[in-house]
């Protein structure tokens, strides 16, 4: 699928099997979370532009390649992207933060916005908006067009799974941000839940249900 990367690493295919079962628990499916979500961070972060910075080995002096973590913005949507985060800001400790709080309406199945904060400068970074559950891709859409009122030029989305649906749906709004999935299922059901999915991400990593 056109700018749609699905993450068929062994080991993300592996934790996200534990990770659907009905009888993972609360605590072994925030493990697995946090584990498969260094392993996502690394693939979306792959091509990331690398500057050289001067350093002295205990031998000699050298142009050594660096990321500039600093001009990164990993967004959260809360709160299940917050289980993404987590992982992520492991392995880029000096990534900037941003929170949307979106909750998606039972009935309508629309996002409603209740929180925002961003760094300034956001024309200036790449973001990466996270949240587990590519759905109908309504909350995604709107925190996107949220940032990109904000400035953002240069996103990218990464989720755990996603639905056909939310797919169609979020490229027909954002066709410049690239999508990063570790699955994409089959359909969605009557409810807007993703099919065969994992059930409602966020009861399972914080034990609501
Ligand atoms: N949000 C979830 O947590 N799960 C789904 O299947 C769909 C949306």
């Amino acid at each position: 699928m056109d700018g749609v990367t699905v993450i068929d690493h062994p080991l993300v295919q592996h934790k996200l099997t534990i990770m659907r079962k009905k009888e993972t628990s609360t605590a072994g499916f925030r493990r697995l979370l946090r584990e498969i979500s260094m392993l996502l961070c690394y693939e979306v972060t792959r091509d990331l532009e690398l500057t050289l910075e001067a350093i002295e080995t205990p031998l000699t002096e050298m142009q050594a390649p660096i990321v500039e973590g600093k001009k990164l913005v990993f967004v959260s949507i809360l709160r299940a992207g917050n289980g993404l985060l987590e992982g992520m800001l492991e392995l880029v400790p000096s990534a900037r933060v941003s929170h949307i709080g979106l909750y998606r309406d039972h009935d309508t199945l629309q996002p409603v916005e209740y929180y925002f904060k961003a760094p300034e400068d956001l024309n200036e970074r790449l973001l990466i908006v996270v949240d587990p559950m590519l759905a109908t891709g309504n909350s995604a859409i709107a925190a996107i067009e949220k940032l990109k009122e904000r400035g953002a030029r240069n996103i990218r989305f990464l989720c755990l799974l996603a639905a056909p649906e939310g797919i169609r749906n979020f490229q027909h709004a954002h066709p410049d941000v690239k999508i990063y999935t570790a699955s994409i299922d089959s359909h969605l059901n009557e409810k807007g839940y993703i099919m065969p999915g994992l059930g409602d991400a966020g009861d399972r990593m914080y034990g609501t249900k």
